[in-house]
């Protein structure tokens, strides 16, 4: 197993964001994280990718315990992940944040220019290349945020709402462009409210509510099920919850 986190947990004072979390990804999967606002998935997130640490549980990247190492140990030993709120140098052109992800694995300063560069012909940022961050719409952040991170060369990616508030063309170009990280050898956990992104990328699922995983398997299945039906809409049928949840 390239990741496996095991009955992990996070509380803030009494309050349980990840009561008791599992999962295990397998090298080359796509796995979707799906659940209720508040759910807990970006808390679950960062105590995979070393952002937080876990209130209890063990992670192991690659068989290794990574359950109390810094982020910066998980960047190199390759986990990756996006910010939900991109975590972008406003100041610093789009090739000069990009090259920030690219200095762990080229410290050089020529050779993660190099890098960088690919990685921003893949991303499709050519043309902004030269841009402050500041100055991008929402398609470019969300691109710059999967640039950085795939600038580090991770072996596992972890994309916290990367593909949110995109119009329906900029949504299918970056459909297209997880599809390619994935050929290109990257393991996928996406955490996603747009079905579409879930039902086309994602081969399982795995829903969470209430820090709990209620419910995992085949996209199309998890759809079905009442008990994740009843979390998305069950909290007063809320405008919100049918808007972004799995009926939408
Ligand atoms: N640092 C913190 N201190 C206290 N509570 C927190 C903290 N971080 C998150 N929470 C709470 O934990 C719960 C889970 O939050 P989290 O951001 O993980 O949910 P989510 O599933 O990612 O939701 P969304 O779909 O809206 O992004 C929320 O109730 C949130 O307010
Ligand atoms: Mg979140």
């Amino acid at each position: 197993m390239l990741l496996e986190a095991k009955n992990v947990a996070k509380h803030f004072g009494e309050f349980r964001a990840v009561a008791d979390a599992n999962l295990t990804v397998a090298e080359g999967d796509v796995i979707g994280l799906i659940g209720p606002n508040g759910a807990g998935k970006s808390t679950f997130f960062n105590c995979l990718a070393g952002d937080t640490e876990p209130t209890a549980g063990t992670i192991l990247f690659d068989g290794q315990d990574v359950t109390n190492a810094s982020t910066e140990t998980h960047a190199r030993l390759g986990i990756g992940r996006t910010f939900q709120v991109p975590a972008t140098f406003e100041d610093m052109t789009i090739l000069e944040n990009v090259m920030v992800g690219a200095f762990m694995r080229h410290p050089g300063r020529a050779d993660a220019r190099a890098h960088a560069e690919k990685i921003i012909e893949m991303t499709g940022l050519r043309e902004h290349a030269h841009l402050r961050a500041r100055s991008l719409g929402t398609p470019g952040r969300k691109r710059l945020e999967i640039a950085r991170v795939l600038a580090t060369g991770p072996r596992l990616m972890l994309l916290d709402e990367a593909l949110a508030g995109l119009t329906p063309g900029e949504l299918q170009q970056a459909i297209t462009l997880v599809r390619r990280i994935h050929e290109t050898g990257v393991t996928l956990v996406i955490v996603e409210h747009i079905m579409e992104v879930i039902m086309t990328l994602t081969a399982r699922v795995l829903v969470f509510n209430q820090g709990h995983v209620i419910a995992s398997g085949k996209p199309q299945d998890v759809v079905k099920d009442p008990l994740v039906i009843e979390a998305y809409l069950g909290h007063g049928h809320g405008k919100r919850a049918r808007k972004r949840g799995p009926a939408a």
